[in-house]
């Protein structure tokens, strides 16, 4: 998989894929990821990106022909699955579609900054938009982090079987049950007895009793399909 992503701060892109998981992906050849910077696509000689909206109005809007040059170019030399636009105003992510999208090959992912892009872009070159949440953002970038990590971490063999993503929260639309490690008691605080008793089916019951529980108490809503 390869993820090209275009933002006008490639900067705040870098730290993400420099540690942990990702970096251990980029490195094992499983995925690789491209900054590209939209003011090498100006043509004017300030390097204008953004400009005022028609009809009035506080705040830029990204221009159309910077971003056009750029993801044309990109995809002149490949195909690309998807070209994801990050925006507040996209369905919101949950754990079935970064399923679908660690089975894509090539994506362009756009970061959006000020008020966002022409809508022609939109119109023109967007295949799917992505929200991270309910709140806005400076701008695309940390939710293509987001994004990024969260399509990465699902490619088979980028995970080892102790960080397995099949027993991930959300995997089987629950929360995850309560987890424990050493010591057994801990300030008078003590591991439920079945998780020390070694009888594996009712260890599974146990958990999942307790992530029924949990999704019932905290998102019912997932519940509800
Ligand atoms: N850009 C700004 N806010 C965002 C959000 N919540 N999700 C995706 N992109 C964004």
């Amino acid at each position: 998989m390869r993820i090209d992503i275009i933002t006008v701060v490639p900067d705040l892109l870098k730290s993400p894929f420099e540690a942990s998981i990702l970096k251990r992906a980029i490195e094992k050849g499983m995925v690789e990821i491209h900054l590209h910077n939209l003011r090498d696509y100006t043509t004017s000689s300030y390097n204008q990106i953004d400009d005022y909206q028609y009809g009035g109005g506080a705040g830029m809007v990204m221009m159309v022909e910077p971003i056009d040059k750029c993801i044309s170019k990109l995809k002149s030399e490949r195909t690309y699955d998807e070209v994801i636009y990050l925006t507040p105003d996209g369905d919101v992510l949950n754990q079935g579609m970064a399923n679908s999208l660690s089975l894509q090959g090539n994506m362009i992912m756009l970061c959006g900054h000020y008020k966002g892009v022409d809508q022609r872009v939109r119109d023109m070159f967007i295949t799917k938009e992505i929200s991270i949440g309910d709140y806005v953002l400076s701008g695309g970038e940390l939710a293509a982090a987001v994004l990024c990590d969260s399509i990465i971490r699902l490619i088979p063999g980028v995970l080892g079987n102790e960080t397995s993503a099949l027993t991930d929260a959300f995997q089987d639309n629950l929360l995850s049950p309560p987890i424990y490690t050493r010591p057994a008691e801990y300030k008078g605080h003590e591991v439920p007895k079945i998780l020390l008793s070694g009888h594996q089916r009712k260890i599974d019951d146990w958990r999942d009793e307790k992530a029924l529980q949990r999704t019932k108490d905290r998102r019912p809503d997932l519940l509800e399909d």
